[in-house]
């Protein structure tokens, strides 16, 4: 790998890939989720999600690409980490707070991950890329910001019943 657009194209893959995963791992966190408001903004990021991955298609056309995934290990470490909480039995309002931190974990994974593209979009001059994926990030700061108040009552509730 030499240039500039094939560092964009791998990362760009590498993204693809996180957004599929993230799609799922969505799903399964709004079905853990004890908390009915934690639930509805796990379920209504998966649904943004799905459009995202749509817009990832279209930066795909844009450059001239077949999508294509590269294993993101980012958000594989992300979601093991997550399921193998699950698995230690924790207490429904204990998962409520981890869950929306972890969902939180990721979306701050995206948002990294989101910026560095779109600054090599800009770059190599890819003004139509920039803008889709400036969408995409607008949607996970959004979220970012949504979870970071979700994880803030659910951990004060916690804290209150402890
Ligand atoms: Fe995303
Ligand atoms: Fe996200």
């Amino acid at each position: 790998m030499n240039t500039g657009k094939d560092l964009f194209k791998h990362e760009l893959q590498d993204l693809y890939d996180a957004e599929f995963r993230q799609a799922h791992a969505l799903t399964e966190m709004a079905e853990n989720a004890g908390d009915p408001k934690l639930a509805d903004a796990l379920r209504e990021h998966r649904e943004e999600t799905q459009e995202q991955i749509r817009r990832l298609e279209n930066v795909f056309a844009v450059i001239g690409e077949k999508p294509a995934k590269e294993p993101c290990a980012g958000v594989i470490g992300l979601v093991k980490e997550y399921k193998d909480f699950v698995g230690e039995d924790p207490s429904e309002k204990v998962l409520n707070v981890f869950t929306a931190e972890a969902a939180l974990k990721a979306e701050h994974y995206e948002i990294v991950s989101y910026s560095g593209l779109i600054k090599l979009a800009g770059h190599l001059g890819r003004t139509k890329v920039v803008d889709l994926l400036q969408q995409n990030l607008d949607e996970e700061l959004a979220t970012a910001e949504n979870l970071e108040i979700l994880s803030g009552q659910l951990g004060e509730e916690l804290a209150l019943q402890s």
